[in-house]
């Protein structure tokens, strides 16, 4: 029998019934409840306990530490797939077959190029800007040069649009670094692989050979996957919100890089590198900063500790630390900051403060230390966050299309002042 929820106001009952999904989670389906109860609303600020979709492509369980992308686990993945076939997973639902990812690529690199008027745009940027900020921009300047919405009823014309993006999103966060650090532009090499290639255009040099490093890319490969989806997080959302609207694809995954740049959601890994080097020049006391982060009267968190879902570890930070150690001893590095990391780390997991509220490092704690050793700087760490980031935001902009949802519009109860009557200026 199908499990219902009573609702109760004012002695009249109401019933909504309770739908559950594939992991057997529940949910109250309470679409009808402004209807039913003449306008009663519900309130929770942050959606801390609100469903927005039915979604059927990552999964994950904040307890127990799962985490999957279309039913396969972010380990086997991490370890077993490289990033374009998990984006072609996570948008089309399926692992590709050789044919299927053959073509995906080939139609990628067929969509690689720019237009050249979009570097009249980058040229505009002062080199001090953020690259966040300029990749948002570039991505939304990209709609002028590619106009015309996509027609969500044509598969085709569906794919033909996700192609151009996933090609040339690269290219502009490649440049975005290019920019800060004064290099000429690079458009990459269409005989390489997506993420060789993605790394050509951000570490080549105008008068050397690029030669490829496979601890780097291989490094940047994981990363981009671990970063791939985490349903319906700040940016994710935020992509679905404007794509409901109606707004193109390229439209909404600008809104989701504006939304993925605050330091709680991805700007989180530059603050943890900022973070543990402020502790380091102050003489590598941890305790004194686990102590300002559990001061109520001191604004300072600890970054990269804490999730919104994850309640008993991130599946993600557990593969990212041995990464980081495999990474830095594969390129000889010794980075006194990763050091840091595992001593605040240590002492967090066994302070009262962050067991009681159940905080763990999460995916941002440990990235950073491997994008530095990649030669990566500090403020493009979320633009890697942004690149990974992209198949999810596609995958669920797709799928908020094709299952043709409404408008997201929620509700509010509204606290201002009642009616009063206007007073001309004099009068004030
Ligand atoms: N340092 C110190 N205290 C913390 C932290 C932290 N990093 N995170 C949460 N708390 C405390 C918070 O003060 C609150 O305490 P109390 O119950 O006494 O008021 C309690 O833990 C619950 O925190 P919350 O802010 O209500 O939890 P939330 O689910 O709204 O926030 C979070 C989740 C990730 C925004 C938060 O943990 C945080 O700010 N972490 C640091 C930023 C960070 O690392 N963000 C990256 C998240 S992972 C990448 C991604 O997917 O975005």
């Amino acid at each position: 029998m199908s499990k219902k929820a009573i609702l109760e106001i004012d002695g009249n009952k109401y019933e909504f019934p309770i739908i559950e999904g594939t992991e057997k989670e529940l949910g109250i389906d309470i679409k009808t409840l402004r209807g039913a109860t003449g306008g009663i609303t519900t309130i929770d600020p942050g959606y801390k306990n609100t469903g927005s979709c039915e979604s059927a492509i990552t999964f994950l369980d904040g307890e127990k530490g799962i985490l999957r992308y279309r039913g396969y686990s972010i380990e086997e993945l991490a370890e077993k797939a490289d990033f374009l076939e998990v984006a072609y997973l996570l948008i089309f639902g399926e692992l590709p077959t050789a044919e299927q990812l053959d073509k995906f690529d080939k139609d990628i690199k067929e969509e690689s190029h720019i237009d050249e008027d979009m570097k009249r745009i980058l040229d505009g940027f002062p080199k001090s800007a953020h690259p966040m900020g300029v990749l948002s921009s570039l991505t939304s300047a990209l709609i002028a040069f590619n106009p015309g919405s996509v027609d969500v009823d044509s598969e085709e014309a569906m794919y033909g649009a996700i192609v151009k993006i996933m090609a040339k999103f690269p290219v502009l966060a490649s440049w975005t670094m290019r920019k800060r650090k004064s290099l000429p532009l690079d458009y990459g090499d269409s005989s390489l692989g997506y993420v060789e290639n993605l790394s050509k255009m951000m570490f080549s040099r105008p008068n050397k050979t690029y030669e490829a490093n496979k601890i780097v890319n291989d490094a940047l490969d994981k990363l981009l996957i671990l970063h791939a989806d985490h349903e319906q997080n700040c940016s994710t959302s935020t992509v679905r919100i404007v794509g409901s609207s109606h707004a193109g694809l390229f439209a909404s995954l600008s809104a989701g890089i504006s939304a993925l740049w605050g330091p709680l959601h991805g700007g989180a890994n530059q603050a943890v590198i900022e973070m543990l080097e402020a502790i380091r020049e102050d003489g590598g006391d941890t305790a004194k900063y686990i102590a300002k982060a559990k001061d109520k009267e001191d604004p300072f968190r600890l970054m990269g500790f804490g999730h919104r879902v994850y309640k008993n570890f991130d599946p993600r930070a557990k593969i990212i630390k041995v990464s980081a150690e495999e990474v830095l001893g594969d390129l000889g590095i010794e980075d006194p900051v990763l050091d840091i990391a595992k001593g605040l780390a240590q002492v967090a997991l066994e302070d009262e403060y962050f067991v009681k509220r159940k905080l763990y490092p999460n995916v941002d704690f440990y990235s950073g230390i491997i994008y530095r050793a990649l030669g990566i700087p500090t403020e493009m760490f979320t633009v890697m966050f942004a690149l990974g980031r992209l198949p999810g935001w596609i995958a669920q902009w797709r799928e908020m299309r094709l299952r043709k949802e409404p408008i997201g519009r929620p509700r509010q109860i509204y606290t201002g002042a009642n009616y009063r009557e206007f007073k001309e200026v004099a009068k004030r």
